[in-house]
C-alpha cells in the first residue's frame, strides 16, 4: 500500500514512461487534438498552449521575495531576482497529457493556480513544501516532513473525483494519466485541463523539484514512491 494515502494505490506509473525527448506516436484522434488546438510539448512533460495573457499588469506581488546568494536558504531556485516591478494579471492555458506524454513533472509556480478538467481522468500529487513538520523517519531519525496531498480528477464526482482544483503558489505539483476504466491503454482519450495562473506565468517565477529537495522534504519511502515523478 501506499506510504502516502492508504485510501488511493501506489504512486507508480500506469502508462509507460517515456523518453521526453522521443518522437511522439500518438493516436490519431491525440494527434488531431493537439494539431487543432496549437499545443507544443511542454518541458514538464504532456503538451499545452497559452490561450489568454491579460495585458493588464498589476505589481509583481513576489518583489524581493528572492533571498539573495549569501542566504542560507538554499531551497529557492526561482530564477527571477524579485525585481520585476510588474506582472501580467492571470494567464490561462490548455495542458494535455496523454499515453504517449503521460506526466508532468514535480514542479513549482509561484502564482495560485486554478484547475478545470475538460475531460479524461488523473491523480496529482502536491507537496506542500510551505507546511513542514518534524516528524520522525526511522531511516534518517527525525526530520523535516512535508505533507504530501493526492487527488484523483474526473468526471466521476460521486467517486469523489475532482472536476476543479486550485495549487497554491509555492507547493510542488505533479500529475500523471489515469484510464477511465475498461479501454485499451492505447485508447486512453487523455487528460485535458484548462489552467489559470494568478499573477500571469513567467517563467522566472517556475521550477523543477530536484531530487536533493525531495529526499529532504518526504520520508525515504515517499521519496522512492515518487522518484519516478521527476523530471528526466
Ligand atoms: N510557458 C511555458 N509553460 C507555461 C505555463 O505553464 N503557463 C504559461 N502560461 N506559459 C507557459
Amino acid at each position: 500500500t501506499s506510504t502516502i494515502d492508504s485510501s488511493l494505490p501506489p504512486l507508480a506509473p500506469v502508462y509507460p514512461p517515456k523518453d521526453g525527448s522521443a518522437t511522439r506516436n500518438e493516436s490519431p484522434k491525440l494527434a488531431k487534438l493537439i494539431s487543432l488546438l496549437s499545443l507544443q510539448q511542454h518541458i514538464e512533460g504532456g503538451y499545452f498552449v497559452e490561450t489568454d495573457r491579460d495585458t493588464n499588469r498589476v505589481p509583481n506581488p513576489f518583489l524581493n521575495t528572492t533571498p539573495s546568494a549569501s542566504s542560507s536558504d538554499q531551497t529557492t531556485f526561482y530564477t527571477s531576482t524579485g525585481a520585476e516591478k510588474t506582472r501580467n494579471a492571470s494567464t490561462s492555458i490548455h495542458y494535455l497529457l496523454t499515453p504517449e506524454s503521460p506526466m508532468g513533472a514535480f514542479h513549482r509556480n509561484r502564482g495560485r493556480t486554478i484547475h478545470t478538467l475538460h475531460r479524461g481522468r488523473g491523480r496529482y500529487v502536491i507537496i506542500h513544501a510551505d507546511q513542514v513538520m518534524p516528524e520522525y523517519d526511522s531511516h534518517s531519525g527525525m526530520r523535516a516532513k512535508a505533507r504530501v496531498e493526492t487527488f484523483i480528477v474526473g468526471q466521476n464526482v460521486e467517486k469523489g473525483e475532482r472536476l476543479q482544483w486550485i495549487v497554491d503558489g509555492g507547493k510542488y505539483k505533479s500529475s500523471f494519466l489515469l484510464p477511465l476504466g475498461g479501454e485499451d491503454a492505447a485508447d486512453n482519450g487523455g487528460l485535458l485541463i484548462s489552467e489559470t495562473v494568478v499573477p500571469g506565468f513567467e517563467y522566472s517565477d517556475h521550477d523543477f523539484m530536484r531530487i536533493e529537495r525531495l529526499e529532504a522534504l518526504v520520508t525515504k519511502e515517499q521519496a522512492d514512491e515518487m522518484r519516478w515523478m521527476l523530471r528526466k
